[in-house]
C-alpha cells in the first residue's frame, strides 16, 4: 500500500505509523501534518532515513498541498483534527476549520486522485451521551446527537465522508472509536494529565462529581482495529471501536493511577464541571468483530501500567509539550477551578 496519513505527528497517528512501519515494512507512508500544539514530528525520529517514510508539513485546508501530497497514493488514513473538547468550548472556530473544511478538502483531492480507500477516523462522541445508570451502548445505527463543538465538527465530517461515498462513489470507511490512552498522548487529556501531574507533584483535577464514564481503549488496540478495517472491512461501512468493557468512572481511573504510582488519594481534586459534560460513553463493537475478527487485547490494568511506565521514561517529551503555550491554556482552563 502507499498511504497518506494525516495528523501522523499526533497521538494516535504516531502510534499508527510506528505500528505500520513495523508490521508492513514494504508499504510507503507519507505523513502530512501541520504541527499544531498537539503535533510533534520528533515522535517519528526512529523512522528518519527509512526510504518508505516521508514527512510533509502542510495544513489539510491547503488544497494544492493536499492534492500534491496524494500523488501516487492509494490509501488515505485521516487522523488530523482539533481534538480536545475543553479547547472547543473555549474557541470552536479552529474545530470548524480543520475538522469540517479540512476533511472536505481531503475528500475532494481524494476524488480527483482516484484514491482506492479513504479511511476516516472519528469518535463515539458524535452519538451524544448515555444515561449514567443504563447498560445500553452506542452502535453504528445510533442517531447522531453531538453536544460539544468538537463532537459537532466530527459529526459534520462523518456526514461529508458518507456523502462522498453516495454522491461520488469514493471508496470510504469510517471508524467511530472511544477514548484512547497510551504513549505519545498530549498531557491535556485526562490520563496523561493525571500521570504527569503526579510526576510533577501537582493535584489531579477531576470534573464535577467524577462519575462520568468513558469506554477506555488502549491505543495499540485502536491501531490494530484500523488495520483490520483497511485490510478486511467493507467499503461504505462504519465500524464502532470500543475497549474491553472497562467502563470505569473518572474518579476510579484517577484513583487507579494514584495507586499504581503509589500516591495518596488526597491528590485527587474535584473542580468545576465542564459545560455540557457527556455522562457516559459505551460502544458495541460486535460489527467490527463479525466482519474482521478484531477484539481489544489490553485491559485497563495492563494498559495503565504500560502508559505510566512510558511517561516515566519520557519526561523530556512531556516537559517540552507542557511548557510554553500549554501553560497559558492550563491557567485559563484550571486557574479558577482548582479548589
Ligand atoms: P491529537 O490532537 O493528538 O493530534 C492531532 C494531529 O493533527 C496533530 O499532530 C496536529 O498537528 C494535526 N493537525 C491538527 N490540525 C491540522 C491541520 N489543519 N492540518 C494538518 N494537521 C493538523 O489527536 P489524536 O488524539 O491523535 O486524534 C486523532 C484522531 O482520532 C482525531 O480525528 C480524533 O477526532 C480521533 N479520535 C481520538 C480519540 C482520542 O481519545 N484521542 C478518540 C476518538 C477519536
Ligand atoms: P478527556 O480526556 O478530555 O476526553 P473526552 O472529553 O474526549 O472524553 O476527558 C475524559 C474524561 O475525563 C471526561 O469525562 C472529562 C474528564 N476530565 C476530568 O475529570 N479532568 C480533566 O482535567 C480532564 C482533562 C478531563
Amino acid at each position: 500500500m502507499r498511504l497518506l496519513v494525516t495528523g501522523g505527528a499526533g497521538f494516535i497517528g504516531t502510534n499508527f505509523i510506528l505500528y505500520w512501519a513495523g508490521h508492513h515494512p514494504d508499504d510507503d507512508v507519507v505523513n502530512l501534518d501541520s504541527l499544531t500544539y498537539a503535533g510533534n514530528a520528533e515522535n517519528l525520529k526512529t523512522l528518519e532515513g527509512n526510504s518508505h517514510y516521508r514527512f510533509v508539513r502542510a495544513d489539510i485546508c491547503d488544497s494544492s498541498a493536499v492534492y500534491a501530497a496524494m500523488e501516487g497514493i492509494d490509501t488515505v488514513v485521516h487522523f488530523a483534527a482539533e481534538t480536545h473538547v475543553d479547547r472547543s468550548v473555549l474557541d470552536p472556530a479552529p474545530f470548524v476549520r480543520t475538522n469540517i473544511v479540512g476533511t472536505s478538502v481531503l475528500l475532494e483531492a481524494a476524488r480527483k486522485r482516484g484514491i482506492r480507500r479513504f479511511h476516516h477516523i472519528s469518535t463515539d462522541e458524535v452519538y451524544g451521551s448515555l444515561g449514567l445508570l443504563g447498560s445500553d451502548k452506542f452502535s453504528e445505527t445510533t442517531r447522531y446527537d453531538p453536544r460539544s463543538p468538537y463532537s459537532a465538527s466530527k459529526a459534520a465530517s462523518d456526514h461529508l465522508v458518507n456523502a462522498y461515498f453516495h454522491s461520488f462513489g469514493l471508496p470510504v470507511t469510517i471508524t467511530n472509536c472511544s477514548n484512547n490512552y497510551g504513549p505519545f498522548q498530549f498531557p491535556e487529556k485526562l490520563i496523561p494529565l493525571a500521570i504527569t501531574n503526579v510526576l510533577e507533584g501537582k493535584p489531579v483535577p477531576v470534573y464535577g462529581d467524577g462519575k462520568n464514564v468513558r469506554d477506555w481503549l488502549y491505543v495499540t488496540d485502536h491501531v490494530r482495529a484500523i488495520e483490520a478495517v483497511l485490510t478486511k472491512g467493507n467499503v461504505g461501512e462504519t465500524y464502532c471501536i470500543g475497549g474491553p468493557d472497562d467502563h470505569v468512572p473518572n474518579s476510579m481511573i484517577v484513583k487507579t493511577i494514584l495507586k499504581l504510582m503509589k500516591t495518596d488519594e488526597s491528590s485527587m481534586t474535584f473542580v468545576k464541571d465542564r459545560p455540557g459534560h457527556d455522562r457516559r460513553y459505551a460502544l458495541d463493537w460486535s460489527k467490527l468483530e463479525r466482519d474482521t475478527g478484531w477484539r481489544p487485547e489490553t485491559d485497563l490494568a495492563a494498559g495503565l501500567t504500560a502508559t505510566i511506565s512510558w511517561y516515566k521514561e519520557h519526561t523530556d517529551w512531556w516537559h517540552r509539550m507542557k511548557s510554553g503555550a500549554y501553560g497559558e491554556y492550563y491557567n485559563k482552563q484550571y486557574g479558577n477551578r482548582m479548589t
